[in-house]
């Protein structure tokens, strides 16, 4: 089933497949998504990036050179000066396999980047998603497409409170710029390793926010309880190491960002 139920508590930390489940086939593939939501992950990520002609695709880079392969020079430089139809010339699956010959699979074959579109065409309103907008421009207008394609998806309007879709940011101009124009759309504010989340961030980012997303290696005790006070969830990223998912479990974190969904899902249920 490729149907993200959530776990049975729902208070329990939530799962999310960083990318998919990027550790065992190509990040933002949909051969990802379904490894994710196989090994029982509670959300898909995605990293947004706006192309040429104004479409949002999922690529965690703003540059194709890392992970798209095509026809002799037409796969690198920014998404950003490239057209869909250009993007459909590249690939996103071989650079995993050129990486470790040992994750050869003929499903990684042939792989397109996705627009957030086609995510949502093929895993529907029942699917969780953790939605990055990457690299905000002002003027491209990241925010307003991602809503209309919400909406279109019928996940627009979360008024019941619900948590179906959280879209993530490490731009508090951009989560700001969405609460404007949905506020009832749930915003988790990224931050970046070793960037200070005191009291006064915090109250900050409660202002707009349901959650905040720190690095791992930046969570404490203190940090998880006073996100909590200020009724923020706290969700950190990227943990693969079953003995740090237990670790921060312990320290109460509501959720992690993992590149194996699988292992988390174990950690969770030992816990
Ligand atoms: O979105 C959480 C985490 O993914 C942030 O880092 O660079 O993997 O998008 P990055
Ligand atoms: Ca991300």
């Amino acid at each position: 089933s490729t149907e993200a139920a959530g776990p049975d508590d729902p208070d329990a930390p939530v799962v999310i497949g960083h990318r998919g489940a990027s550790a065992d086939a190509p990040e933002h593939t949909f051969p990802s998504y379904d490894l994710a939501l196989e090994q029982g992950a509670d959300y898909i990520e995605q990293d947004l990036q706006m192309t040429a002609d104004g479409v949002l695709v999922v690529l965690h880079d703003d540059v194709l050179r890392r992970t798209a392969r095509g026809p002799e020079g037409s796969c690198t430089g920014p998404v950003a000066e490239k057209t869909l139809d250009q993007l459909r010339y590249c690939e996103v699956g071989s650079w995993f396999e050129e990486a470790d010959p040992d994750q050869v699979d003929a499903a990684f074959a042939d792989l397109a980047i996705p627009t957030m579109e086609e995510v949502l065409d093929r895993y529907g309103p029942d699917v969780r998603y953790y939605i990055e907008i990457k690299a905000p421009d002002p003027d491209a207008d990241m925010e307003e497409a991602l809503l209309a394609l919400l909406e279109d998806a019928g996940l627009g309007s979360p008024e019941d409170g619900s948590r179906q879709v959280l879209v993530q940011s490490f731009s508090a101009d951009s989560l700001r710029r969405l609460r404007s124009l949905r506020p009832e759309l749930p915003l988790v504010q990224l931050t970046r390793a070793g960037e200070p989340l005191d009291a006064a961030a915090l109250d900050q980012i409660a202002e707009y926010a349901v959650g905040v997303g720190p690095a791992a290696a930046d969570v404490d005790a203190e940090l998880v309880e006073a996100g909590h006070a200020r009724c923020l969830v706290v969700h950190p990223y990227t943990v693969d190491d079953p003995a740090e998912m237990t670790a921060l479990l312990d320290l109460g974190v509501d959720g992690m960002f993992t590149n194996t969904p699988d292992t988390l899902v174990d950690a969770r249920e030992d816990h």
